[in-house]
């Protein structure tokens, strides 16, 4: 049954359309790289502007042999650890690869996503797939079928659902480009992971270098409802008339009362955190709060990934 529906969505991509599937990180939209025409609708369907490029995920380490000019030893030694996973890299890339995937860039961004459905339709579509998160621009991205759904799915031509999202949070992107690597945006692999295996990289402040990493924008993943991360109980009377929602990263110990409560993970385990974030800021969200109070959470491993997207989220 779910084989008989990856052979559907890789005959539609292969026709030109566009398949909502499964990764490990988030859902992705997806259509064949070199199909300029079917990219476009992406684009349209997700309302995201033409200066934001997509990420083009293979089945294969090889495969990106094909798409790129070069791949440098330490980007090698990164996609050897880990991939199938959540790290993206940044690369020269080929004249083959259509510019509207690329928002004109000469690079392109890669990955070899962990999930099994992700990987068989690529396989059966013959093809590079070139797909961002499944969401329309600016708003929280999908961790699961329904989410997917619920937004974008009379607009796609098939949602593949394999399940909530295991990592939950997008891939680590970083950049080969210059003289030494950049971290473009922290992901599901840490920056400690990273360094771990090829040493220092630079952090991108990524507000000063729209350039390189365009369509980073610091208001993003944003639900309906504001989120504020500066806050501190002792000022919670400002708020008094409100309906306000906590996202709290722990079992709150506190007994101030809330509207609704989110834990993203009981005993405070990041891992775990991190695959339950958008979802429950979306469930928050539906609860019609005045806004959602989230609690900061320390920058190490993926509290940093986290911490971005909250950040991003509470942009106004
Ligand atoms: O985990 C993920 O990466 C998910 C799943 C579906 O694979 N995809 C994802 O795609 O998060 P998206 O489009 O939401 O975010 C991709 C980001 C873009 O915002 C863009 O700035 C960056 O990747 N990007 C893509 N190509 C780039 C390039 N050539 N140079 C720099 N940044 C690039
Ligand atoms: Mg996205």
């Amino acid at each position: 049954m779910k084989n008989n529906e990856i052979y559907r969505a890789a005959e539609i991509i292969r026709k030109g359309g566009i398949v909502a599937f499964p990764t490990e990180t988030v859902y992705g939209l997806g259509t064949d790289v070199f199909n300029p025409l079917a990219v476009a609708r992406i684009f349209e369907v997700k309302r995201r502007p033409y200066f934001d490029p997509l990420i083009v995920h293979v089945a294969n380490p090889a495969d990106v042999e094909k798409l790129v000019k070069g791949i440098p030893s330490n980007a090698k030694k990164l996609t050897e650890r880990f991939w199938p996973g959540p790290l993206t890299v940044v690369l020269l890339k080929e004249e083959a690869i259509p510019d509207i995937v690329t928002a004109g860039l000469p690079t392109v961004a890669i990955r070899m996503p962990n999930h099994s459905m992700a990987l068989s339709l690529i396989k059966e579509s013959q093809c590079p797939i070139a797909a961002p998160s499944a969401n329309p621009f600016g708003y929280l991205s999908p961790t699961t079928a329904e989410h997917v759904r619920e937004q974008l799915g009379d607009q796609v031509d098939l949602i593949l659902d394999g399940g909530p999202c295991l990592v939950g949070i997008e891939s680590t992107i970083i950049s080969f480009i210059g003289e030494k690597p950049v971290l473009l945006r922290p992901g599901g692999v840490s920056l400690e992971e990273i360094e771990s295996i090829i040493g220092k990289i630079k952090i991108n402040p990524i507000e000063e270098d729209r350039v390189s990493a365009p369509g980073m924008l610091p208001r993003h993943y944003a639900p309906r409802t504001p989120i504020i991360l500066n806050w501190s109980e002792k000022n919670l009377d400002i708020y008094k008339d409100k309906k306000i929602g906590l996202l709290a990263f722990q079992e709150p110990k506190n007994n101030i009362k809330f509207h609704s409560v989110e834990v993203l993970s009981k005993k405070g385990n990041m891992r775990e955190a991190a695959t339950n974030l958008f979802a429950a800021i979306r469930r928050l969200d539906a609860k019609n709060l005045d806004l959602i109070l989230a609690e900061p959470i320390s920058e190490i491993g993926l509290g940093r990934a986290i911490m971005d997207r909250l950040r991003r989220a509470s942009e106004r």
